[in-house]
């Protein structure tokens, strides 16, 4: 996976805080939030999904934030705009710092989402959440995605969207590893892209096809590391968040 980082390819603005996210995928929530009390002195952020929530509900994001736990949830919003931007409200209250929608959603969607973000958390005195727009999915394939109508090729459409996300005010986008390189060369330096894929080589073979190692996703441009399993799974998780961490560049004070 080398060569995918040339010159010049570095965005302007990189976060000023540990970059790494750890995924809480744990189907018991006492264990994911005993991994998250583990963890979270030395990440930037971890990550509640769709599971997580649904099973352990705001709570979880109540008591991770009580804790001075930064919270990115994941639940990909997409819905009609007045419903997500609702649901933006709510994520706002409870004080999330990262929060995923579907770009497919559309303009007016992401606008009003970005809106109820700024507009909520002004009201609240709160930095605004960063809302963050997922393009393709990767489980997509080609024939897969022109069933749903889009028949120009994944890597069209995935730049199509970016452009459309921050078109509409969105200042950040999850995306793959390997997009990392085409879509630092057409956004605007200051989007922030979080990726997941991250593998150091230690650990055994999983799902995960298309990796790069932490170093090699900052430098093609990443802000932010979305990691699981190579935390979550390893024997000493701690350990392992450090040294993700410290491969990504991050040196605690
Ligand atoms: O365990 P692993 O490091 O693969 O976890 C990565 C996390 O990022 C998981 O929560 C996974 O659902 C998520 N993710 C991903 N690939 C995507 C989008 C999200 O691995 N394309």
């Amino acid at each position: 996976m080398r060569g995918l980082n040339p010159a010049g390819q570095l965005p302007t603005l990189q976060p000023m805080r540990n970059p790494i996210i750890v995924a809480l995928d744990l189907p018991d929530p006492d264990k994911a939030l005993a991994l998250a009390r583990a963890v979270g002195p030395h990440v930037g952020a971890v990550k509640v999904g769709k599971e997580l929530f649904v099973s352990a509900g705001p709570e979880i994001v109540r008591t991770l934030r009580a804790e001075g736990v930064g919270v990115f949830l994941d639940l990909k919003f997409h819905d009609i705009p007045n419903t997500v931007a609702k649901a933006v409200v709510a994520a706002t209250r409870l004080d999330v710092q990262m929060l995923t929608l579907h770009a497919g959603g559309g303009r007016e969607m992401m606008a009003a989402a970005e809106k109820a973000a700024q507009e909520t958390a002004a009201s609240i005195g709160r930095p605004a959440p960063l809302v963050l727009a997922v393009t393709v999915l990767t489980s997509f394939n080609e024939s897969g995605l022109a069933e749903t109508g889009v028949t120009g090729g994944i890597e069209n459409h995935v730049e199509r969207l970016a452009l459309l996300a921050t078109g509409s005010g969105i200042r950040g986008l999850v995306c793959s590893p390997l997009e990392l390189p085409r879509l630092r060369g057409i956004l605007p330096p200051h989007v922030q892209l979080v990726t997941p894929g991250i593998r150091t080589g230690a650990e055994k073979a999983d799902d995960q096809k298309r990796t790069l190692s932490p170093a090699e996703a900052m430098a093609a441009g990443a802000s932010w590391l979305v990691v699981g399993r190579p935390i979550y799974a390893a024997t000493d998780p701690v350990a392992a968040a450090r040294s993700i961490a410290a491969m990504a560049g991050w040196q605690p004070a």
